[in-house]
């Protein structure tokens, strides 16, 4: 009675029958991870922006397990009562014996369940726990390290939910259980030793001691087959971490990870290949119009340019309409996410820019987490001025327009000279006398902890870049996520991106990097790199990428001081763009959304979740994949369109005005005309490349 499930393909046969099987021993889909409804980094971007489409797809039976932090809760989630009679019963079992296990929906798109675990509340069974890991394994995890313990509570925790759920059920469930990285990986080792009725998929968003030893100045490409990496994972007092993440791969039914730079570093480093790749997608929205994303871009811009004035007072030398603003953001891994190449190439840019007499000024944002202790008080100084300026050039035109007012009341034309009186000047002037200041618009926005050792701040110290008058490079370190709740920079990541004209992540260690996607989904051009899951996917799958406002730094195949050439010249070829060209540019970059939309890439996941369930119950799935053909392999083309230069994309008849300062809506009228005759159809080719899914 045996019924075929098959790869990734949703529309044929094999995977209709699937599905099938699944609805019709009522499969239930559990996914696990530290970062559910608890945002750390990407890892809760992959989990949230997927979540609509696997609960689409297993309705009433998908279950999302993660972390219960009180903060979150009350933020992010709606406790209810459990819905599924037997997860009710397994719930309530647990919470009887001394867990405490919530249930309730997330309230993110698709509103999915959630079952939360306080791990902290059954921290008195840690000791008896580790002790049966060491039994079992020969894991012994120091008592010092939080995250690890946290590890082995949750995956204690996770393993004895799945085994009291399988007890629970009437008939022998089909459960499919997804964990994501090494965080949740005990859960998956503990089933697969109880034997329980799971099948097993293990996602790695990167291996641990990849990132280590990327942070510790190796040549990690180039000697992968080489570490001895117990030795390695040792030295870096993160042994029994690595044996947990290791343990996960080789335990797991199905193996995956982001992406194909990572599926090579985790044969080399956790000694198995990935089974399948699963590419991180985004839950991309289409406007109905084709520019509003641009005009997005230009109210959140003037929300920026708000920021820089008020940031700037006192130093606003510089014309804010040629000020381009650049970005970095991510978890604070200084060398891994590059930005140490970053602060390189903007003195180098700064330098090019003062001898080239530009007058585009640069402003680069650092958003990086790190240790403060609050804003810093001239930062919030500098937002109060801009204000009270405001405020005062608002009263003298209300005292100015109510003069105007009355004078064309009785039928006269007012006098000029008389429309600002004494008290309207004294009022200015004091205004004015309040933006003096004696220091440089500051580099950081906080009070830095470990101000005298940080790495950006160092650096910058280093470069000298201090937003000094002379510079045509500004610099502002944000050591802390954005938030729409800020005084001091009131927008949420997104608003801030779409107002940003290009992100930079020239990361050296990045097995996918959200970071340069989600530009590309929002029309904002970004510099990744080759040694990023993302740069090489979209190498992959876009025949001009640079066209496209993807530009893919080298950092395989050049020493460092050469990448941070190459990003000086990418940084100093974008500063010479006119405007026109950015809003060209910025066209073709949306353009490329699709490649990176879950409804397309989602279907590696479903790959991996039937691949897992053919190999856990062998008597009701088997899975066959298709042999993936050159044929299948897909490229977009380079634009059809004229190439991003102004003489070439000027209107074939004259027209009043071609000033780049005039640019306005109508100029992407022709630009989405055109974006619409290059549109490529992507739903077609969706097994893409014959070198995505490593099956
Ligand atoms: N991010 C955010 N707020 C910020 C800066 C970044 O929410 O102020 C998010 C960003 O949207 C992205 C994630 O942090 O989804 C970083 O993910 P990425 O894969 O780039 O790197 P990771 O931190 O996982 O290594
Ligand atoms: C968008 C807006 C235009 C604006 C432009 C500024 O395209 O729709 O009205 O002129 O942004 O672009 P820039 O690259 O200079 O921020
Ligand atoms: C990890 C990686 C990052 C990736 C994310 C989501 O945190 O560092 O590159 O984008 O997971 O998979």
């Amino acid at each position: 009675n045996c019924v075929k499930t098959c790869c990734s393909c949703c529309s044929c046969e094999l995977h209709r029958r699937g599905v099938e099987t699944i609805l019709k021993h009522a499969a239930v889909l559990f996914e696990i991870a530290w970062e559910v409804a608890n945002k750390v980094g990407g890892i809760y971007t992959v989990i949230q922006t997927k979540a609509r489409l696997t609960a689409e797809e297993w309705g009433e039976n998908y279950f999302l397990v993660g972390p219960y932090v009180e903060s979150n809760v009350r933020t992010q989630v709606e406790l209810i009562e459990p819905t599924n009679p037997t997860l009710k019963q397994t719930i309530d079992k647990m919470n009887s014996s001394g867990c405490k296990v919530y249930f309730g929906r997330w309230l993110i798109e698709g509103s999915p369940y959630v079952v939360l675990i306080d791990v902290a509340f059954t921290a008195w069974s840690l000791d008896s726990w580790k002790s049966e890991l060491w039994d079992l394994c020969d894991i012994g995890v120091p008592w010092f390290d939080r995250e690890a313990n946290d590890a082995v509570l949750f995956g204690f925790l996770t393993a004895w939910l799945l085994g009291e759920f399988a007890a629970q059920s009437e008939e022998p469930p089909h459960i499919v259980a997804h964990f994501h990285e090494w965080l949740a990986g005990l859960g998956l080792v503990l089933c697969r030793h109880r034997k329980l009725p799971v099948a097993t998929v293990f996602t790695t968003h990167a291996t641990l001691l990849g990132r280590y030893l990327c942070a510790g100045n190796v040549d990690f490409y180039n000697n992968l087959g080489k570490f001895n990496l117990d030795k390695e994972a040792g030295d870096r007092q993160i042994y029994h971490r690595y044996c947990l993440e290791r343990a996960a791969a080789h335990c797991a039914h199905v193996f995956t990870t982001v992406s194909q730079i990572t599926a090579i570093e985790a044969e080399h480093l956790l000694k198995r290949k990935p089974d399948i790749v699963t590419p991180n997608g985004l839950n991309v929205k289409k406007f109905s119009a084709m520019h509003e994303f641009q005009n997005l871009h230009a109210q959140s811009k003037n929300r920026i340019q708000e920021f820089i004035r008020g940031h700037f007072y006192g130093h606003l030398d510089f014309n804010l309409d040629k000020c381009l603003f650049l970005f970095i953001a991510g978890r604070y891994e200084f060398s891994n996410k590059g930005a140490d190449i970053f602060l390189e190439a903007l003195a180098r840019l700064n330098y090019l820019l003062r001898v080239n007499q530009s007058d585009v000024t640069v402003v680069a944002f650092f958003i990086m987490p790190a240790r403060t202790n609050n804003f810093n008080v001239e930062t919030l100084k500098g937002q109060a001025v801009r204000k009270q300026l405001w405020d005062t050039a608002h009263t003298v035109k209300e005292r100015f327009g109510k003069k105007l007012y009355e004078s064309l009341l009785v039928g006269q034309l007012p006098d000029v000279s008389k429309m600002l009186d004494k008290e309207d000047f004294t009022l200015m002037k004091r205004a004015i006398f309040a933006t003096q200041r004696q220091s440089q618009p500051p580099v950081c926005t906080h009070n830095m902890l470990d101000d005298g050792s940080d790495p950006i701040l160092n650096s910058v110290r280093r470069i000298g870049l201090f937003n000094s008058s002379s510079d045509r490079v500004k610099i502002i370190f944000h050591p802390e996520f954005l938030s729409s709740t800020s005084p001091l920079l009131p927008m949420d990541y997104e608003e801030f991106v779409r107002g940003c004209h290009l992100g930079v992540f020239p990361s050296y260690y990045e097995p996918w990097g959200y970071t340069p996607a989600e530009c590309t989904v929002m029309g904002i051009p970004s510099i990744s790199t080759n040694l990023s899951g993302f740069g090489c996917f979209m190498d992959e799958h876009i025949a001009d990428p640079t066209a496209y406002g993807i530009y893919i730094l080298d950092r395989r195949f050049r020493g460092v001081d050469e990448s941070c050439h190459q990003l000086t010249s990418f940084l100093f070829q974008f500063c010479k763009q006119s405007r026109r060209q950015r809003i060209i540019q910025r066209n073709r970059t949306e353009r490329l959304s699709d490649l990176l939309d879950w409804k397309y890439l989602g279907r590696y996941y479903v790959a991996a979740r039937h691949m897992a369930l053919a190999k856990a119950f062998p008597d009701f799935y088997l899975y066959e994949p298709h042999e993936p053909t050159s044929a299948t392999g897909f490229r977009y083309p380079r634009p059809a369109s004229v190439p991003p230069s102004p003489a070439l994309s000027r209107h074939s008849s004259p027209r009043q005005s071609e000033g780049e300062d005039n640019a306005d809506d109508d100029e992407h009228y022709d630009e989405d005309l055109e974006a619409e005759k290059d549109r490529v159809n992507i739903r077609q080719p969706l097994n893409m490349s014959s070198k995505t899914p490593l099956i």
